[in-house]
């Protein structure tokens, strides 16, 4: 699909192909193996046809189509589809870092991130360094000849602050360091890290990509150099994903476009109502033109995303007053499906964390994090201002 094509043309076109019977969608091919005529057939295969499909954990149509629509809206040369954001992190760090060699990531980053990376990746040998993106000069200490990958999140799981992509690629590539940019909160709608500089960009395909809180799934998008060494990688760490999901998140990308520009429109009402609010201490949204890091923002965003988190007077028992009167948001975890979601990040995202790293994280017992849906904005504020009441 050439790029002439704007958003919501390649996110319904992008990687379709003409099906033999004329379906208008993507057939799920519900299957593990695949038959060859003879043997000929599996040689040609072994020998790089790509037409050929050995077994789904090594490459299915369906899943394809939503790797090749995926590249199109990320800009990138290749795509891989993975089982789950976790997946996706774990198997793009694996292709690029051995035992013996470091990363560098930015703190915060979601708790299941933080985790693999300062209790798991440290028992195959693989230091993680964090910095604080707002300290980013504190890299140059950090640096050393075997850090081999450079890795952010933006905006953060569950605060919502902005990392300097451009800054971070600028630092990185004098080192020919690569960077990976978990794009999950913004989605290509409204944030494409290549086109800052980024080397790969990873998801969690569970939330807006997906969309309706019904699949979970992850996305890997950059040069097809590195895509084929993460594609060797996924065979044999097992990470594949089922083509039945796949399909789900097919469907889920075609409406990405009109999802998250109603997700970025609540999500600014929401804020702008919080912002006034005598019970609330802080609003995170970086689309508030009073937040801190607004133009940095503006200067690598098209759109601020659906996420808003606020932080009540009164600590964890407000904050769960709150979350227990609302009516129309949901007390769940995730985020980035239609519907939409409030959690609390101490008992959820953050759960766990000890109190050096939840301050490090700036995140508090009296946040409340919100994922806006596509409901209607005035619903969604008529919920939200009837649950705070109930502080009194
Ligand atoms: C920013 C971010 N990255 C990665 C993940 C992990 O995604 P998954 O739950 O699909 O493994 C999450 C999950 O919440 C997330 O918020």
């Amino acid at each position: 699909m050439k790029s002439k094509y704007k958003f919501s043309t390649l996110a319904i076109h992008a990687g379709e192909e003409d099906s033999p019977l004329g379906a208008v969608t993507t057939p799920i091919y519900q299957t593990s193996t695949f038959a060859f005529k003879n043997t000929a057939e599996v040689i040609e295969y072994q020998k790089g046809d790509s037409s050929k499909y050995l077994y789904t954990r090594y490459g299915n149509p369906t899943l394809k189509t939503v790797e090749e629509k995926m590249a199109a809206l990320e800009g990138g040369e290749a795509g891989l589809l993975v089982s789950s954001g976790m997946a996706a992190v774990s198997t793009t760090a694996l292709t690029l870092v051995s035992s013996g060699e470091e990363i560098i990531s930015t703190e915060p980053v979601y708790g299941g991130t933080f985790h693999l990376f300062k209790e798991v990746f440290p028992k195959l040998g693989i230091v993680v360094n964090f910095v604080d993106p707002e300290k980013i000069e504190q890299v140059e200490l950090l640096l050393k000849a075997n850090t081999k990958l450079f890795f952010c999140e933006t905006p953060t799981n569950p605060n919502l602050k902005i990392v300097d992509i451009r800054r971070i690629v600028e630092i990185a590539k004098e080192r020919r360091i690569p960077v990976v940019v978990d794009n999950t909160f913004a989605t290509p709608y409204n944030q494409n890290p290549l086109s800052l500089g980024a080397d790969l960009v990873v998801h969690s395909g569970t939330k807006y990509l997906g969309g309706h809180s019904d699949l979970v799934a992850g996305v890997i998008v950059g040069l097809k150099s590195v895509i084929d060494k993460a594609i060797e990688v996924m065979k044999v760490l097992g990470g594949c994903i089922d083509p039945f999901c796949a399909f789900l998140l097919l469907r889920g990308l075609k409406t990405l476009g009109v999802r998250v520009e109603r997700q970025n429109h609540n999500a600014s009402k929401v804020a702008e109502f919080l912002s006034g609010q005598d019970k609330v201490n802080r609003v995170f949204y970086p689309g508030l033109p009073t937040s801190s890091q607004h133009n940095l923002a503006k200067s690598q965003m098209r759109g601020f995303g659906g996420m808003v988190c606020f932080e009540v007077e009164g600590g964890l028992e407000s904050a769960t007053k709150v979350i227990d009167n609302l009516k129309l948001f949901i007390n769940a975890t995730s985020l980035g499906g239609v519907e939409s979601l409030a959690s609390l990040p101490v008992l959820t995202s953050h759960f766990g964390f000890d109190q050096k790293e939840l301050q490090r994280a700036d995140v508090t017992p009296g946040m409340v994090r919100l994922s806006c849906g596509i409901e209607d904005e005035l619903d969604l504020i008529e919920d939200l201002r009837q649950a705070l009441e109930k502080l009194g």
